[in-house]
């Protein structure tokens, strides 16, 4: 099944909670997601049985890969469980998760019991001050690191790391984080700062491009490129000429990769979404809770992805823009 552009559905980012334990001021600014602000109420979350239903109906339709996000997925009770019930499904071959790493040493020894293959964590910098501006809530760079720790001896590897880059904020972190998770082995993606969502104030001026990441590295720690792991992957990876080590860059501002996007994403609710810039969901809660049979949902999911056009960061245009957007925090990143 492929969509007007060609692109197979490989992909399901499902989100399990809209909620996080984090301010990240370019994702959840706490002057929108501050003490009013209406999270979705318990009933209209998917249940773990809804969405293994829905990830099976998925899988039967070419998804490969899942990965639980957030809002923070760890945040959500007892996630252990919905991974048990998504390791057992025939046909998923990648289970992972996208976490902010405070709640990863009380629970990786569990997830890796219940069957969770790997984890990305994400990671702004190792200075305390600089991380506690951006997470907004003072957390402390070494309970993240713990986490990381702790997911590695539970055998959740190898492990990568996101590292948002915004300008003025934390670009002095880049060669320090570069270090660091170079020493360990694990795999430091740098992303470009995003206009997703419609109330983090993105401005232009604030990404740093990947092309000047890289040349800061490239020239304390000389890099050589490296294939891509497999067709359509975000990241372009290069290795330390000088030895072991791996870094990525997510370059979706300065390099967009919609040509080979095969991603679909459902939120904590159950709407599905053909982007990460869409303005509109399509429910699937309904499907889940009416009677609609397997066959039907599949359906309905083939009817959605056939006619799919989406390619959002190769057009980031003004009128787009205005539009108003899921939040990351919504529909996971
Ligand atoms: P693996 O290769 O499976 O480890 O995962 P990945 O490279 O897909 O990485 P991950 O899911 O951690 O994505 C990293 C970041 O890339 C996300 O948090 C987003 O910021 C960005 N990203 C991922 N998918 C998309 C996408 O479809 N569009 C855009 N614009 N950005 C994306
Ligand atoms: N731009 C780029 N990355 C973002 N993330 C959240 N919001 C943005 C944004 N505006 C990242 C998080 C995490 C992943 C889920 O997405 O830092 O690594
Ligand atoms: Fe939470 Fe992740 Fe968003 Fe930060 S980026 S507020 S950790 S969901
Ligand atoms: Fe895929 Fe939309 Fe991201 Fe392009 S902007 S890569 S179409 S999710």
């Amino acid at each position: 099944m492929i969509d007007r552009l060609g692109r197979p559905l490989r992909d399901l980012r499902v989100s399990v909670t809209d909620r996080c334990n984090f301010r990240c001021t370019y994702c959840m600014p706490r002057e929108v997601f501050g003490r009013d602000f209406a999270f979705l109420p318990r009933a209209d979350l998917l249940t773990f049985e809804e969405i293994a239903r829905l990830v099976q109906a998925f899988v039967a339709e070419g998804v490969e890969k899942i990965r639980l996000t957030g809002g923070e997925p760890l945040v959500r009770a007892n996630l252990e469980r919905l991974v048990a019930m998504l390791a057992a499904l025939p046909g998923v071959q990648d289970l992972t998760l996208t976490t902010n790493g405070s709640l990863l040493a009380a629970k990786a020894d569990t997830l890796r019991a219940a069957g969770l293959r790997r984890v990305t964590v994400s990671l702004d910098s190792l200075d305390d001050a600089v991380f506690a501006r951006m997470n907004d809530v003072g957390f402390p760079v070494a309970a993240v690191l713990e986490g990381i720790e702790a997911a590695a001896a539970a055998g959740l590897g190898p492990i990568k790391v996101n590292m948002v880059v915004r300008r003025g904020l934390n670009e002095q972190s880049v060669l320090p984080m570069a270090r660091h998770f170079r020493e360990r082995g694990q795999i430091l993606r740098f992303i470009e700062y995003m206009d997703v969502g419609h109330s983090n104030g993105w401005r232009l001026e604030e990404v740093v491009p990947a092309e000047e990441l890289l040349a800061a590295i490239d020239a304390e720690l000389p890099l050589v490129a490296l294939p891509p792991n497999y067709p359509g992957e975000v990241a372009d990876r290069w290795r330390y000429r000088d030895g072991d080590g791996e870094v990525g860059v997510i370059a979706s501002v300065t390099r967009p990769f919609c040509g080979d996007c095969t991603r679909a994403r459902v939120t904590a609710e159950g709407q599905l979404f053909t982007c990460l810039f869409g303005v509109r969901g399509h429910d699937l809660r309904t499907s889940l809770r009416d009677g609609t049979t397997d066959a039907a949902l599949r359906e309905r999911i083939r009817s959605v992805w056939s006619v799919r056009s989406d390619r959002y960061s190769e057009l980031r245009s003004a009128a787009t823009s205005a539009l108003e957007r899921v939040e990351m925090s919504h529909i996971g990143g």
